[in-house]
């Protein structure tokens, strides 16, 4: 098979490993020893929920595990401006703390459709974590809680992160050359 084609690597596998433990300290201290429930954006969360989750249960963390599914992209690299839900949750989040995880924080689109419809099935409180925080103008107004790196206005592939689901395997981030 081709060896894949992607630019300079961005962040390396060992600066991600290195990252998230100083992630979870944050979010530990601010959670001050809450019960939380850790939902992941699918798919782009995948590889950054389970390192997050090995790192958790080293903090001594034991939250409930769920998964969504949103999609606005489509093919292409610039997002349709609608968010659709293609897989819901199943917990019940009545009074729950909620971590949200995603990979990246583009729009803003995909995280405030998530939050608002926690909040909407009675989340105490939403709090959102992201892998790379891409320092662009937001088209709705939300930050992340928790970002591991910002990345600035480039598309970028690999640990979870696709481009046509392909170079998700990558262990690093890397930009993506067209
Ligand atoms: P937002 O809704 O515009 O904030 O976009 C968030 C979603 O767009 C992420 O969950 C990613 O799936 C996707 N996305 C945005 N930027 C990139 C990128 O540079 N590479 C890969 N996917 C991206
Ligand atoms: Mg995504």
């Amino acid at each position: 098979m081709k060896p894949h084609q992607t630019g300079r690597v961005l962040y390396s596998a060992e600066q991600i490993e290195a990252r998230i433990p100083q992630l979870v300290e944050e979010i530990e201290a601010r959670l001050k020893g809450r019960e939380f429930v850790m939902i992941g954006v699918l798919r782009g969360s995948f590889m950054f929920m389970a390192d997050l989750l090995r790192a958790v249960y080293h903090a001594g963390l034991h939250p409930q595990i769920d998964f969504i599914s949103l999609s606005s992209y489509g093919a292409g690299t610039v997002s349709s401006g609608t968010v659709q839900l293609t897989r819901d949750t199943d917990l019940e989040l009545h009074g729950r703390t909620v971590l949200l995880v995603d990979d990246i924080l583009d729009s803003g689109r995909t995280l405030a459709f998530a939050r608002s419809l926690f909040l909407e099935r009675g989340a105490a409180e939403v709090l959102s974590c992201v892998l790379l925080d891409k320092t662009v103008p937001r088209a709705v107004e939300l930050e992340a809680d928790f970002s591991a790196f910002p990345v600035d206005d480039r598309f970028v592939v690999g640990y979870g992160l696709d481009y046509n689901n392909r170079y998700r395997e990558l262990p690093w981030i890397a930009e993506l050359v067209f």
